[in-house]
């Protein structure tokens, strides 16, 4: 989906993604001092805003500009303040490093999706935080919701080979299971949790 498909998705629905943060930021991030957090494709800002009102000064960076208006708006009805960027993340725009880089659910094919991790990485600050969170390839198969194209969708080995050689180590690696309500009950999608650390400058 290019901008234009988001902005036009952004404007039909008040709230496209959830009010509160992504449930695998939260219990990941819960814990780390706050600092200089980037938020790339970034959405509405649920979890910029979360970030936000546990001190951390956030950038959240979209393509969309109907998603930065929102995002815009939810900031100060929360009463906190965002930084919002507007650039295409695959044009490699210029980005102050920051202590945590967050990339939540970002649906591009592989080699873009190579770019904006590695990308991703070399913007984490030295002791820093990246946090990726994606659907898995196997969400198609073995779970529920989620994009139905299989070029947006990413296994764990090609998350961790993206990150080779960014300098950034990685300490979790792994498939978590995000429980969704449907017709059926509850049913549960196949997300990757990456988390990784810049141990050297
Ligand atoms: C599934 S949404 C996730 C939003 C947010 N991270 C969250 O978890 O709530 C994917 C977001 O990526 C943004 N996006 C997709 N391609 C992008 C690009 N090339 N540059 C910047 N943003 C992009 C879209 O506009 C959309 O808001």
């Amino acid at each position: 989906m290019d901008a234009a498909a988001w902005d036009e998705r952004y404007a039909a629905e008040e709230l496209v993604w959830s009010r509160g943060p992504n449930r695998f930021v939260a219990e990941q991030l819960a814990e780390l001092p706050p600092g200089r957090a980037l938020d790339l494709a970034g959405g509405e800002g649920r979890n910029a805003i979360w970030l936000a009102q546990r001190g951390w000064d956030v950038e959240l960076v979209e393509f969309s500009q109907e998603a930065l208006d929102k995002a815009a708006a939810l900031a100060a009805s929360a009463d906190v303040q965002l930084e919002l960027t507007l650039a295409d993340l695959t044009a490699s725009p210029t980005l102050r490093p920051a202590d945590l880089v967050v990339v939540a659910y970002l649906q591009l094919p592989r080699a873009p999706t190579r770019a904006v991790l590695r990308q991703a990485a070399s913007l984490v600050g030295p002791g820093g935080t990246l946090l990726l969170v994606a659907h898995a390839r196997r969400n198609l198969d073995d779970g529920v919701g989620g994009p139905a194209d299989p070029e947006v969708l990413r296994t764990l080995d090609e998350v961790v080979d993206d990150l080779s050689g960014t300098g950034v180590t990685v300490d979790v690696a792994s498939e978590v299971l995000r429980p969704v309500t449907t017709e059926d009950g509850e049913r549960h999608a196949i997300d990757l949790l990456v988390r990784a650390r810049r141990t050297s400058g």
